[in-house]
């Protein structure tokens, strides 16, 4: 008997809780179709993906370089209660698929994703443990996470920037560098997006610093107008709410752009490509094409290549692979300079877990500032040269400053829901705008219509052992037995027992 009740304080008894920080797979409505994981709250015992027949019911565990389309889709099969995958620091492979998989699917319980780290490992490898039917006497371990079912980011806001490098002058036509600042990945509270559009706002910004005092000692006969877009992640409904404006001001203004330099992923690679729709006509475009030789004439002189890539607007498609396209929609002349060869054919497909700032290559994009400056400063003075003209500059940017953005921007996670009005990143990058420019930035307020994004925030997961559900059976059945045999006592022999037994009791 005592034995048992020793049992029975076991079961109240918890080991240590472990704490480890989780992020949950993105949330999110579509044309509505409800996608990602849809639930957030989590407790449930642990499972190793290989012990399939632990999975049922559980939550169950997998590394990343044990994940792929097949060996998800037997976990499924196999009916978790929740999955959580253990993403290592460095990139793994075949990732590309599987994020879209993820981001593209629905599944009506919770997926979430933590770092490997020791601990995590040793959960891990604790579980794996745990296969079939071992006895009574090892401990599982139960998750928990009680969090709210994260609520739609209802009426959700954003703000499109623009302004420019100096003084606006209607008389003069204006040539905009464009840029998107959101980032995006299928882990919401993981979206740095290094390459993507944080290569374009760290361009945008050097590019400022440096035209802004090439231009207070000699302006040029153009505006240079400075656009950073929100939701570029999300098919660029920033910029179309931006061309789409009825504010007469802002209207003016796109009506006087005569060239718009869209800047995407140029944060890698040895080289260049050109993505338009169409090519400026000799005759009444001739300026733009001379853009376009400058372009070509800083990559013949430095020997980075620059390659173009033609691609017609397909009018029926809802996805919008570039920038550029936004504009030539309005009939205005413009490009998208990236380090991609090819448009990617989703907004999934666009970005990376991984995009953060271990694969940022500070070197090329250092090499890409110096090459647009330089042509754009052959196109805005005229300048004809055959030796480069401001490329070798060491004023012009610099490693120290690029690698200082990096750090910056990989200080905040830019996936939408984070940068409504008022947040703290995009509070930062108008400041910094204003700052750079000495003017203030016109901002733009419009609401996110194209996609229902769901709320997140990091997370804890308590993980701590639990006797095995067996032993509880056993347990109750020993109790029970006990308590039968208790009452059978009692009645069969009455009374006189139940004073011996206090007599008994009195003595001990
Ligand atoms: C899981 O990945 C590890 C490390 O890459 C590997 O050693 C192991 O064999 C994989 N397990 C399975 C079942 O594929
Ligand atoms: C720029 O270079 C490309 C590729 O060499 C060429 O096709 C194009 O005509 C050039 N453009 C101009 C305006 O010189
Ligand atoms: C980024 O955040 C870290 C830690 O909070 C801080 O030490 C660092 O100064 C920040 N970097 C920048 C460039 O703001
Ligand atoms: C910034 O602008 C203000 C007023 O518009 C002017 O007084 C000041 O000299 C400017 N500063 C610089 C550094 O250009
Ligand atoms: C998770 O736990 C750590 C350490 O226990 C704590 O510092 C952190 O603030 C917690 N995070 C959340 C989101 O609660």
């Amino acid at each position: 008997m005592q034995r048992l009740i020793l049992l029975a304080g076991l079961l109240a008894l918890s080991f240590g809780a472990v704490q480890i920080p989780v992020y949950r797979l993105i949330q999110y409505e579509y044309e509505g179709t409800h996608l990602g994981s849809q639930v957030s709250s989590i407790n449930y015992l642990g499972a190793h993906y290989e012990n399939t027949q632990e999975i049922p019911r559980k939550i169950t565990m997998i590394h990343i370089s044990n994940l792929s389309i097949e060996s998800l889709e037997t976990l499924l099969g196999h009916k978790p209660s929740a999955v959580l995958i253990i993403l290592t620091q460095s990139h793994p492979q075949g990732l590309k698929e599987l994020e879209s998989y993820l981001g593209t699917n629905s599944f009506p319980f919770p997926i979430y994703f933590t770092y490997e780290t020791p601990e995590v490992m040793d959960i891990y490898n604790y579980l794996q443990q745990q296969k079939g039917d071992q006895g009574s006497d090892i401990d599982q371990l139960q998750f928990s996470l009680s969090t709210d079912e994260k609520p739609a980011a209802k009426g959700l806001a954003q703000e499109n920037y623009y302004g420019f490098v100096y003084e606006y002058s209607e008389a003069l036509p204006t040539i905009a560098l464009v840029t998107y600042y959101d980032a995006f990945s299928i882990v919401p509270e993981l979206s740095q997006g290094m390459d993507a559009n944080g290569s374009g706002v760290i361009t945008i910004l050097e590019l400022t610093k440096y035209f802004r005092k090439l231009f207070s000692t000699s302006p040029p006969a153009y505006n240079l107008l400075l656009v950073l877009t929100s939701t570029g992640t999300l098919n660029f409904q920033g910029l179309r709410n931006w061309l789409d404006s009825e504010d007469a001001e802002l209207q003016q203004i796109i009506g006087n752009i005569k060239f718009a330099l869209c800047l995407d992923t140029l944060g890698k690679g040895s080289d260049l490509t050109f993505h338009v729709s169409r090519f400026p006509s000799k005759e009444n475009e001739a300026d733009i094409a001379k853009l376009y030789a400058d372009f070509n004439k800083t990559s013949s002189i430095t020997g980075t290549a620059l390659n173009y890539m033609k691609k017609k607007i397909n009018m029926a498609d809802s996805f919008i692979p570039w920038q550029h396209e936004n504009f030539a929609k309005k009939k205005v002349l413009s490009a998208t300079l990236s380090h991609l060869p090819a448009a990617s054919t989703s907004f999934i497909d666009r970005s990376s877990l991984y995009d953060n700032k271990e694969n940022i290559d500070i070197d090329a994009i250092e090499r890409n500032i110096r090459f647009i400056a330089e042509s754009l400063t052959r196109f805005l003075y005229s300048r004809d040269d055959g030796n480069l003209v401001v490329y070798n500059k060491a004023e012009l940017t610099s490693k120290e400053s690029i690698g200082f953005w990096v750090e910056k921007l990989g200080n905040y996670t830019r996936f939408t829901t984070k940068l409504a009005p008022g947040a703290e990143f995009p509070k930062l990058l108008k400041e910094t705008l204003n700052e750079l420019t000495n003017s203030t930035f016109k901002v733009q307020k419009y609401p996110v219509t194209d996609y229902t994004l769901y709320n997140t925030k990091g997370e804890n997961l308590s993980v701590y052992k639990v006797k095995p559900a067996i032993l509880d059976l056993y347990i109750f059945l020993g109790i029970f037995g006990y308590i039968i045999v208790l009452w059978g006592v009692i009645k069969a022999f009455g009374k006189p027992f139940v004073s011996k037994g206090e007599a008994k009791r009195k003595t001990k």
